[in-house]
C-alpha cells in the first residue's frame, strides 16, 4: 500500500539504518505487514547486518520475474526478519543491482499492490539518473537522510531540486546531536521541508549492525527507535490512503517496536 523511499545525498548518514529502525517500529496495525526493501544501487549490506542469507535478494527477484512481477514473487524473494517484517535484501554486487533495478520497472506497482502490506525503500545515494529513480517518482514520498552541517546545504538543496525535477516529492529527515547545527534553519536553508529528527545514537545503531549488544527493551528505549517511531507514525498518518477511518491507527505495541 503506503510506499516510502529513503535516500541521500552523500557522505552515508545513516540511510540504511533508519530504513530498519523504520521497519522495526512501523504502525502497521493488526493482521498488517511492512516490507524493508534494499534498493541501493550501490549494493546491499542487510543481509550480513542482520545475520541472514545472502539469496534470495532483490536480484534472484528480477531474475525470476522477467515475465512479470507477482505478489507471490515478492515474498518467495523476500526473507522474514521478525514477525510482521519482511526483507527483500539488496546483493552486495553493484553490478547485480544496477542491472536488476534497471529491469524492475514494475517494483513500486507490485509493492503498491499489496494492500496489507506497507514498504520502506532504502534507494541509497539517489540522483536523477539513478536506476531506482522511477521508484522514486511514484513513492507517496521521498526522504533525503542527512546530517545538518553548514558545508552540506547547498548540496542537499541542489539535489532536492533536482529529485523535485523529475517528480520525486521529497522530505528531509535530519540525523542530528541538539549541539549541531539547528535543523529547522538546515531545512530552511536547503529549501526543504523538514518531516523527522533522527537522534545521533551510535550504541543502538551498531545494536542494528550486529556490531554491539543491546537488549529489546534497550533497544525500545533508544532514542534512535523512540524517533523512528515518532517519525513512522506521521509518515503513516500522513501516507496511507484515508479509507475506513482507521488511518495511521497506531497502538503502545507500535510505539515500542518489534525485536529482531
Ligand atoms: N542515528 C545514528 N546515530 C549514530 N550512528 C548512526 C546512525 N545511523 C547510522 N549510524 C552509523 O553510521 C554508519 C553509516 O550508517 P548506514 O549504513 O545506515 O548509512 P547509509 O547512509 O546507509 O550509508 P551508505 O551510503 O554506505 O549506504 C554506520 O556505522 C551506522 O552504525
Ligand atoms: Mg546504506
Amino acid at each position: 500500500m503506503t510506499v516510502l523511499a529513503l535516500a541521500s545525498v552523500k557522505a552515508s548518514p545513516g540511510v540504511t539504518t533508519l530504513a530498519v529502525a523504520l521497519a522495526l517500529t512501523w504502525p502497521a496495525g493488526e493482521g498488517r505487514c511492512v516490507r524493508l526493501v534494499e534498493a541501493d544501487p550501490d549494493g546491499g549490506v542487510l543481509a550480513a547486518r542482520l545475520g541472514l542469507r545472502a539469496d534470495p535478494n532483490l536480484a534472484t527477484l528480477a531474475s525470476a520475474s522477467r515475465r512479470g512481477l507477482s505478489a507471490e514473487l515478492l515474498i518467495e524473494h523476500g526473507q522474514a526478519l521478525t514477525r510482521g517484517v519482511h526483507l527483500l535484501a539488496g546483493s552486495v554486487s553493484p553490478e547485480r543491482m544496477h542491472a536488476s533495478l534497471a529491469s524492475l520497472r514494475g517494483l513500486h506497482d507490485a509493492l503498491g499492490r499489496d494492500a496489507s502490506t506497507d514498504s520502506i525503500v532504502d534507494t541509497g545515494r539517489l540522483s536523477p539518473r539513478s536506476p531506482v529513480i522511477d521508484l522514486a517518482r511514484q513513492a507517496g514520498m521521498t526522504l533525503l537522510v542527512a546530517r545538518p552541517a553548514r558545508d552540506e546545504v547547498e548540496a542537499v538543496g541542489h539535489r532536492a531540486q533536482g529529485l523535485r525535477e523529475v517528480g520525486c516529492a521529497v522530505g528531509l529527515v535530519c540525523v542530528t546531536t541538539r549541539s549541531a547545527y539547528p535543523v529547522s534553519e538546515f531545512a530552511d536553508a536547503a529549501g526543504i521541508e523538514l518531516v523527522g529528527v533522527i537522534g545521533d545514537d551510535r550504541r543502538a545503531a551498531d545494536a542494528l549492525r550486529g556490531d554491539a549488544a543491546l537488549s529489546d527493551r534497550g533497544l525500545a528505549r533508544s532514542s534512535l527507535y523512540r524517533h523512528a517511531a515518532d517519525l513512522g507514525i506521521a509518515l503513516a498518518e500522513r501516507l496511507r490512503p484515508r479509507a475506513g477511518g482507521r488511518v495511521g491507527e497506531s497502538t503502545e505495541a507500535d510505539r515500542a517496536g518489534r525485536s529482531l
